[in-house]
């Protein structure tokens, strides 16, 4: 192979993880037509020999979830399928080890006393994967404090979402499926968006918030932080939402929103006296 060729093929491989180049080795046996894009068939030694044992093959990062709960598996198939992690295990406080099996879905469940220090000294990521208990306050909790650790954080992007090159994203956001997030919004650490929402353009997202699912938020929106948005919940542009606001299910939010409440209804009305930390999420 001339320098040219290796050239070229020290350029591709920056943008491909060793599963990748796998796949399309596998593809180029089956089908060389599926290595045109490469137009150089003779490298495929080359190829292999870069993601066997080259040290200039990227290894894949490793990954461990906080949680073993519902949610914290949801996040591992996820995570598993995409293949850009190393999956290691969960992890979960001491306190409720005794309660929590040895391995779940196959992976082992460390005390967190007993791999805080290995997470740290190998800048291994983790992703925090609690639900909204507490208008999120316990995921933030948690967060907080493996933060204080020097803990590095993982974020998870589904490839079926549209997230616009010019939207930021902060790290332990999970972003499922479907959702949409448009030029110029912003959505900041340990937010959860399950399947299906739209943010709109322009619109800024706070911390420690989850959006159900379906969820509307037109653009030019500002949202604070700790909020819940309950299913099919649409928020009108331009508007305001106050830390620690639940917006109900079905809900059609037309103006700002107070602290610590929640609203139902369409259009929505404050739930006088009802404290959204209080409402326990089935
Ligand atoms: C808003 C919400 C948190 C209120 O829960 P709650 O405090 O336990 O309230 P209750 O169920 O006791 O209902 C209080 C009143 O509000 C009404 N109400 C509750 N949620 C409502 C909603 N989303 N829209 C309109 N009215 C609603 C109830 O019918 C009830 O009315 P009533 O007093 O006339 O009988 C809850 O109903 C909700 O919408 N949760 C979000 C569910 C969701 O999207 N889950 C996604 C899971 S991923």
């Amino acid at each position: 192979m001339g320098g040219i060729a290796l050239q070229e093929f020290l350029w591709w491989q920056q943008y491909f993880s060793r599963s990748d180049w796998c796949a399309i080795e596998l593809i180029w046996m089956d089908n060389s037509a599926c290595f045109q894009p490469f137009g150089k068939p003779e490298l495929l030694p080359f190829i292999l020999f870069f993601t066997t044992c080259s040290p200039y093959t990227p290894s894949m990062e490793s990954l461990y979830i906080f949680g073993a709960g519902e949610f914290a598996q949801i996040a591992c198939s996820y995570f598993t399928e995409e293949g850009k992690y190393d999956f290691k295990g969960f992890v979960i406080d001491d306190e409720i080890a005794e309660s929590t099996h040895i391995t779940v879905m196959g992976f082992q469940v460390h005390k967190y006393s007993e791999i805080v220090n290995k997470l740290i000294e190998t800048k291994t990521k983790v992703f925090v994967a609690i639900s909204a208990t507490q208008m999120n306050k316990s995921r933030a909790n948690v967060y907080f404090r493996l933060k204080a650790e020097g803990c590095r954080f993982a974020t998870y992007i589904s490839p079926m979402a549209f997230v616009s090159k010019h939207a930021s994203i902060g790290e332990n956001v999970f972003i499922f499926e479907e959702n949409v997030v448009q030029f110029g919004a912003s959505i900041a650490n340990n937010t959860i968006l399950w399947s299906g929402n739209h943010i709109g353009h322009q619109s800024k997202i706070g911390s420690h918030n989850f959006f159900s699912s379906h969820v509307v938020v037109s653009g030019f929106c500002s949202i604070g932080d700790y909020c819940y948005f309950g299913v099919n919940a649409t928020l009108v542009d331009h508007l305001n939402i106050a830390s620690g606001t639940l917006l109900g299910a079905g809900s059609l939010l037309l103006g700002n929103t107070e602290n610590d409440s929640v609203y139902i209804g369409s259009p929505a009305k404050k739930l006088s006296g009802r404290d959204p930390y209080k409402v326990v999420f089935k």
